[in-house]
């Protein structure tokens, strides 16, 4: 794939116009935010607010991040410390959040949550985690390990299987090669105000109104992805 395939690819995915021209990544990314409906009374109202407050606030250091890195110097680089080393440590970070918090928002809030067994989402989780019943046993325990962070269901193109993973904060204990399918935000931020320290109840509520038709498009992208690497194999 061509640089300037993969930067307009990106730019796409953030929501930035490409202009004619455009020929690299080096230089700094511009996202905007996102519109997100989130009609769920299982949180309230301030909660919400608050959280979409968040989501536009990593978008806007992301952004910082970006353009900084633009004028920063790879020379000068060093592990102890360098404001290369620190800016690429905080792009990552904010990246993270931003399409972290997307990809949340964008499943859950469905009142009219419903999963069929015969969707790809369904059969997928059977078959890698022995039942569905075990996969949500699993995402739940997942929920209430993270150290502020993520739970995340996602396909591991190396197992080519799908996985729970628990991610702290936005960028510990990321998994390689693991393309997101379903996402849950158990930051002490997403749930304290209506649930204090129940992590679990949170979750649970969360998981009952997740929105199975954004996440079975995501499982389908994730079937392409496996079937792309199995030609190339
Ligand atoms: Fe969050």
């Amino acid at each position: 794939m061509k640089k300037k395939d993969v930067a307009n690819i990106i730019k796409d995915s953030l929501g930035i116009e490409h202009q004619k021209g455009d020929e690299t990544i080096a230089e700094s990314l511009v996202a905007q935010p996102k519109q997100f409906r989130l009609p769920t009374e299982e949180l309230s109202k301030k909660n919400k607010r608050n959280h979409v407050d968040l989501y536009d606030g990593y978008i806007k250091s992301f952004n910082k991040v970006s353009a900084e890195l633009d004028g920063a110097s790879p020379e000068a680089s060093n592990s102890n410390h360098s404001n290369f080393r620190s800016l690429k440590i905080d792009e990552v970070y904010n990246l993270n959040a931003v399409y972290l918090h997307e990809l949340y928002f964008a499943n859950i809030s469905d009142l009219n949550s419903e999963i069929t067994m015969d969707s790809l989402s369904f059969m997928r989780l059977e078959r890698d985690f022995g039942s569905f019943d075990e996969w949500q046993m699993d995402f739940l325990g997942c929920a209430q390990a993270s150290r502020c962070g993520w739970v995340v269901t996602g396909y591991n193109v190396f197992t080519q299987s799908y996985m729970n993973y628990v991610i702290d904060l936005h960028s510990l204990n990321v998994p390689i090669g693991v393309f997101p399918v379903i996402v849950m935000d158990v930051w002490q931020h997403a749930y304290y105000a209506d649930y204090l320290r129940d992590v679990k109840a949170y979750t649970i509520n969360m998981m009952r109104q997740l929105n199975w038709s954004v996440i079975e498009r995501r499982f389908e992208k994730a079937e392409k992805i496996s079937s792309a690497l199995r030609e190339n194999q």
